[in-house]
């Protein structure tokens, strides 16, 4: 049989039980494969890999080393969350690297977004490898591989991530999740006792503020980005349109224009607000923000985030817009 095919007799998950019961067969395959092993798992903090390590952490405990690296662009209180739930509640074996320096050195002056993307991606690897290199008895790479990303296998996700550790660091892979469509994985998710902040997320490319910083990358503007994009999620929660809303972030451009902050000039960035819906992100169309809540939203970021003067929205759809900006 081909453990790459869901099987046409396999319920969809969609209620605690039947979580419950998708754990419990995969803590008894996870421990059968493994044995007194150990697996390595690459953390983002995304749902996928949260729910691999959750599953993995109640399978073999310490057994599962997870490694979260922080590229620096992140969004707000992502790393600190990855930190609280894994390593605080759950007792993960977790090792944390700020990278945040050699992701920035490595970016700097590079405006190119497919340059980018390649210098992102392939120094996660470097850094991973570098970690992995250190633990000297690992057998097993686990991966939050899900159903959609071995249907599309040139889907999304396939094609913008640049894949894989070098040929001499091959693992035999540990993929307890990837028969389970995405809404599966998050009842699993939940089931397994993840807070919902980080289950419901709404998707978030690898590269992170990086594909939303354009061009070239400063620190000063990476942070703006960062500090406005809270303030649109922390409205987004408080009106309800976070739980509706496919896909919501800030981009910030490399270009600024005048204005007046405390009756002097002041000449800042703008923040772009990007808010779509979506089933399979290949077409998007545009969330209709109530007017009210943009003005809060612009009167907030313009008073409380550094370097920003003016607030703008994006109301195209894709296509012709992709959704990301780079
Ligand atoms: P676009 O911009 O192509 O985005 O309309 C479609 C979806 O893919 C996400 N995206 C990425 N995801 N690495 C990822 O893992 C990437 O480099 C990347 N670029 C875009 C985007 O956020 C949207 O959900």
């Amino acid at each position: 049989m081909d453990s790459n095919k869901r099987p046409d007799t396999m319920v969809r998950i969609t209620t605690e039980e039947l979580a419950q019961q998708f754990i419990e067969e995969q803590v008894c395959a996870v421990r059968k494969q493994v044995g007194d092993k150990k697996v390595l798992l690459a953390l983002s903090g995304g749902v996928d890999s949260s729910v691999v390590a959750a599953l993995l952490i109640k399978a073999i405990g310490k057994q599962l080393v997870c490694v979260h690296v922080n590229h620096g662009l992140m969004r707000k209180g992502e790393s600190e969350q990855v930190i609280e739930v894994f390593k605080n509640q759950l007792d993960a074996n977790l090792i944390y690297i700020d990278a945040t320096d050699r992701f920035l050195d490595k970016l700097k002056d590079v405006s190119d977004p497919e340059t980018k993307r390649k210098i992102i991606g392939g120094e996660f690897i470097v850094v991973f490898d570098e970690e992995a290199r250190k633990l000297t008895d690992v057998d097993f790479l686990a991966q939050g591989t899900i159903y959609p990303d071995i249907l599309e296998s040139d889907g999304v996700k396939a094609h913008h991530n640049v894949g894989g550790l070098p040929e001499d660091m091959q693992f035999e892979l540990v993929e307890p999740v990837k028969l389970l469509y995405k809404d599966e994985v998050r009842v699993v998710g939940k089931a397994l006792g993840l807070p919902e902040s980080m289950v419901d997320r709404q998707p978030f490319p690898g590269p992170g503020l990086g594909v939303r910083c354009l061009g070239a990358i400063t620190r000063d503007r990476l942070h703006a980005l960062r500090e406005a994009d809270a303030i649109l999620r922390e409205e987004f929660d408080n009106c309800g349109l976070a739980k509706t809303v496919w896909q919501y972030f800030i981009a910030v451009p490399d270009m600024k224009s005048v204005g007046v902050k405390n009756d002097k000039r002041y000449e800042g960035w703008p923040a772009i607000i990007r808010a779509v819906n979506t089933t399979d992100a290949m077409t998007a169309t545009i969330e209709e923000i109530p007017y009210e809540i943009l003005h809060k939203i612009t009167n907030r970021i313009t008073n409380e985030v550094d370097g920003i003067n003016r607030v703008l929205l994006d109301l195209t759809p894709k296509p012709i817009g992709t959704i990301e900006w780079e």
